[in-house]
């Protein structure tokens, strides 16, 4: 524990207050603030949380100066390089990489757990057929607190680890089911013969008369894109997960709010953003125009895919998903899709090269790739976020579980700067 303190004086009042710094092993320390309340009677204010931390947490660190990314420590790109997602799961819900036998016995637990009732199923038929699969995402999630009662003491160790473990089991599930919805395709169970990922895309492509057509490069592109992004510190989704927990709500409706709040454009949506925006500039000879008009200050078009709030220097997840993007555009036979590709491609090489992204920082992010792979594997766009919240979903329950085994679990609740009327009397309505 650190013994540094911030001194905070209110220059109106004179009144003074000690402040404790926290550290933790990585990072900017913190200044305690709650003594700020109590001994000058003041709150902070930090709209978005910019500067804010909320909690403690030993899950993922991002350091942005130096495009770096841990998840329990280890660096992202050894993952991507040498696990699978299913194996970052584990590592994110206990804390260690399993031994061989903790791994089979947790991918056995897993595969198991990937059936859905099938009453959950029939939800599905509730939803529009042109529903947006966020939506359903969000609704069969929710619908799974009403199916397991008898497991749902969220102060039960055991009782977590079975709801953290449906999570995980029934999100690709559940994802899948709603893309077949979508094209009007028959649903496919989950197969115990094939990996998570595998039996993943088995159930999004698998069709009666004709088998999955997504290959051993495809399929390892889909198992990294899931990897990147299953967590990321305290973002949006993530602190939302944590605050509903916090009022001891049960984990799926938690979960259902994190999905709520990646649907979002600004926090899930950008790599559908990116290829809209492909399909806008239609042809590579249409580049140097698009590049134009994002360069203006007029202009409000930004290049979608490229720059990032936090990592100011690279994106860790972007070098190791543009290793894979390449790999599968390259077995790409030059079909329909191809000049989309290339449009991607030559913009890639531009804004590395160009001064104006160059000097800015601007480098493709990871949502550029993964929008093109995930377009590249026949996954239509509106599909993107509810992948995401697959890939997510993990780190959502190991930050709930982390929260519910803190100690003192306190139900969140921010201040405001009221700027609304002063008290005032109610005016009958006949002397309005
Ligand atoms: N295209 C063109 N110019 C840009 C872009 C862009 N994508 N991003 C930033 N700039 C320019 C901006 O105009 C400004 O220029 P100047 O200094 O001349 O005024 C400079 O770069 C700094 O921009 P900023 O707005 O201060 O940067 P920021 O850190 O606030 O924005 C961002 C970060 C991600 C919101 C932004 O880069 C952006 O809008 N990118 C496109 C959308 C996108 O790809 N979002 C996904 C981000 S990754 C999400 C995840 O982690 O999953």
């Amino acid at each position: 524990m650190s013994t540094e303190t911030v001194t905070i004086t209110d220059n109106t009042s004179g009144k003074s207050v000690e402040c404790p710094v926290r550290k933790g092993t990585l990072g900017q320390p913190v200044i305690e603030c709650q003594g700020i309340a109590k001994e000058l009677g003041m709150f902070t204010y930090d709209p978005a949380f910019v500067t804010t931390a909320s909690t403690e947490s030993a899950i993922s660190y991002i350091d942005g100066e130096n495009g770096i990314l841990l998840h329990r420590g280890y660096p992202i790109d050894q993952l991507a390089e040498n696990s699978t997602y299913l194996e970052v799961c584990y590592l994110l819900l206990n804390g260690e990489l399993p031994t061989q036998t903790e791994m089979a016995d947790f991918e056995s637990k897993i595969k198991r757990l990937s059936l859905l009732h099938e009453s959950l199923i029939n939800f599905f038929n509730g939803f529009k057929r042109d529903a947006h699969p966020m939506s359903m995402l969000v609704g069969v999630m929710g619908g799974m607190s009403s199916f397991y009662h008898e497991e749902l003491d969220i102060y039960n160790p055991e009782h977590r680890e079975m709801c953290a473990m449906r999570v995980v089991a029934k999100m690709p599930t559940i994802a899948a089911k709603s893309f077949r919805y979508l094209l009007g395709r028959p649903y496919v169970y989950p197969r115990h013969d094939l990996n998570y990922v595998e039996n993943f895309a088995n159930m999004m492509f698998d069709l009666p008369n004709r088998e999955s057509t997504l290959n051993a490069t495809a399929v390892r592109a889909l198992d990294i894109m899931l990897i990147l992004h299953a967590d990321h510190e305290q973002n949006a989704s993530t602190s939302t997960v944590r605050l509903a927990g916090s009022s001891q709500a049960n984990p799926y409706a938690c979960v259902a709010a994190g999905i709520a709040t990646l649907w979002g454009p600004a926090h899930g949506g950008a790599n559908e953003a990116v290829i809209k925006m492909l399909h806008e500039i239609g042809d590579v000879k249409n580049i140097p125009s698009y590049i134009e008009k994002v360069k203006d200050k007029e202009n409000p078009t930004r290049l979608m895919g490229f720059g990032h709030r936090v990592y100011k220097n690279f994106d860790p997840r972007a070098t190791i998903i543009r290793k894979a993007c390449h790999d599968l555009l390259e077995q790409l036979d030059a079909g329909d899709q191809q000049p989309m590709f290339q449009i991607a491609m030559e913009l890639e090489r531009i804004a590395l090269e160009d001064e104006y992204f160059v000097d800015r920082k601007l480098y493709p992010n990871v949502d550029f790739y993964s929008g093109i792979i995930l377009s590249a594997l026949g996954i239509p766009t509106n599909m993107f976020t509810p992948l995401f919240a697959v890939a997510r979903s993990v780190g959502w329950i190991a930050q709930w579980k982390e929260m519910i085994e803190e100690p003192s679990l306190k139900i969140g609740r921010p201040r405001q700067v009221y700027t609304g009327y002063a008290a005032r009397d109610y005016t009958p309505i006949a002397q309005r």
